[in-house]
């Protein structure tokens, strides 16, 4: 069966930044209808850009952008919700801004640190203002135009500290350099360099290194389409994997960003048969392609270092997927995902365990026992997303019955999600 998934969260949201600060409309395609995305273009009407209706099916938004001294200052909190990366690119935006402004979000939001972009901000020049705890939401951001220059080191490979910085460096007029431990997602890099901003990045001694010397003084529109999630992809993937949608699935259209498709080794050496057919004809910004995969007996693998950032999303997923696989998965060096959504170690042990499955926490990651038992019982998502998702593919396998306690979590990334999962479910061969 063919299928497509919604517009990549993290290019749906860089795309909707970048056309908020060009000066003129940009034309904008394929960007996903989820809560993420909606938190995000709110923010930014809020400041004065002018984004039309996110449409569910993908079709085109017109994005009027105010310039990078255009925006303007709201006199209600701007409410993230659910969204880490809505916030912290806008606190790198609002930070060369010159313009002060309150952000807000969500209980998950709320308890998420901001500190990690606060302060090389703060480095820059910008002032941030704590409303309850320091480094936490709600905060206010009083921005500074020009931003002085910062020469930063993450101990944290995270795009989401990296573009904040690029996106301070970039309204700010200063000039940047970020080192991570390890090459997070590239989305901003691309973007900048497809609208002429001249970003630089490559390998150094001890990681990654991103460099912006001279920002420009303004972004003219552009148009830009918009990649299904490979992040979203993978659950539907899973689900085939674990033989769920009969003879297998093709994801089409989907995002094919090297530093994004890691999970696609993972189920490599997991056993599956991925096929990967890159569309050349439709790469721009971003490689594009086709995913298809069937269903097969899994491995348990391990997984860590480099690849964790290139897979963080999909940790969840490959927890979930080793309570199927033979032998045990572990996955280390991944003490980042107690600061997502929910603590995804600890939301992943607590339910896998619910269902009887025998795990190991560590402070870094987390050791599952695969088996054929039917896995019964009820999972909190804390709700997240990614949780709910991952519980969802689980549940939707053979003899499994596993009640989720929040379905509608999975909607700000993946709309649309359960009535896929049945729809593909369907797909099996009556017995
Ligand atoms: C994202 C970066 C990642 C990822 C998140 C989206 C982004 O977070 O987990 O879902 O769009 O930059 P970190 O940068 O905190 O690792």
């Amino acid at each position: 069966m063919k299928v497509t998934v919604p517009g990549d969260k993290s290019l749906t949201q860089r795309a909707l930044i970048l056309a908020s600060l060009a000066e003129g409309e940009s034309r904008l395609s394929g960007l996903l209808y989820g809560g993420d995305a909606a938190s995000t273009a709110a923010a930014l009407r809020c400041l004065g850009a002018g984004i039309g209706v996110l449409p569910p099916d993908g079709s085109e938004v017109l994005v009027e952008g105010v310039g990078f001294t255009g925006l303007t200052a709201s006199n209600r909190p701007l409410d993230l919700g659910n969204s880490g990366t809505g916030t912290r690119l806008l606190l790198g935006v609002l930070a060369g801004s010159g313009i002060s402004a309150t952000l807000t979000g969500d209980d998950s939001l709320r308890s998420r640190p901001m500190k990690r972009v606060t302060e090389p901000l703060t480095r820059m020049g910008a002032r941030f203002e704590y409303a309850a705890e320091a480094g936490r939401l709600p905060l206010t951001v009083h921005g500074r135009r020009p931003l002085d220059a910062l020469d930063w080191t993450t101990p944290i490979a995270s795009a989401q500290v990296k573009s904040a910085i690029l996106l301070a460096g970039l309204t700010g007029g200063a000039s940047v350099h970020v080192q991570e431990p390890a090459q997070s997602r590239d989305h901003t890099e691309r973007l900048f360099q497809s609208i002429g901003v001249p970003v630089q990045s490559g390998p150094v001694a001890g990681g990654w290194k991103v460099s912006l010397e001279s920002p420009p003084d303004r972004i003219w529109p552009f148009d830009f389409a918009v990649p299904g999630d490979v992040s979203s992809a993978a659950f539907v993937l899973a689900f085939a994997v674990l033989g769920g949608a009969g003879d297998g699935i093709e994801v089409e259209q989907v995002g094919l960003n090297p530093t994004r498709t890691a999970f696609l080794e993972v189920l490599q050496r997991m056993g599956a048969d991925v096929r990967v057919e890159p569309d050349t004809s439709a790469w721009g910004v971003e490689p594009v392609g086709r995913v298809s995969v069937g269903p097969v007996s899994l491995r348990g693998v391990e997984i860590g270092g480099a690849e964790v950032p290139r897979l963080i999303d999909e940790l969840p997923l490959i927890a979930a997927l080793g309570a199927r696989a033979e032998g045990v998965t572990s996955i280390t060096g991944a003490e980042e995902l107690r600061a997502k959504e929910s603590d995804r170690i600890a939301a992943m042990v607590e339910n896998l365990r619910a269902l009887g499955v025998r795990v190991e926490e560590r402070p870094d990651g987390l050791d599952v026992e695969g088996s054929n038992q039917p896995l019964r019982g009820r999972v909190r998502t804390r709700g997240d997303h990614r949780i709910a998702m991952a519980f969802g593919v689980l549940g939707a396998i053979g003899s499994n019955d596993i009640e989720v306690d929040d379905r509608a979590a999975a909607d700000v990334s993946f709309p649309g999600f359960w009535a896929l999962l049945d729809r593909l479910a369907g797909a099996r061969p009556r017995a």
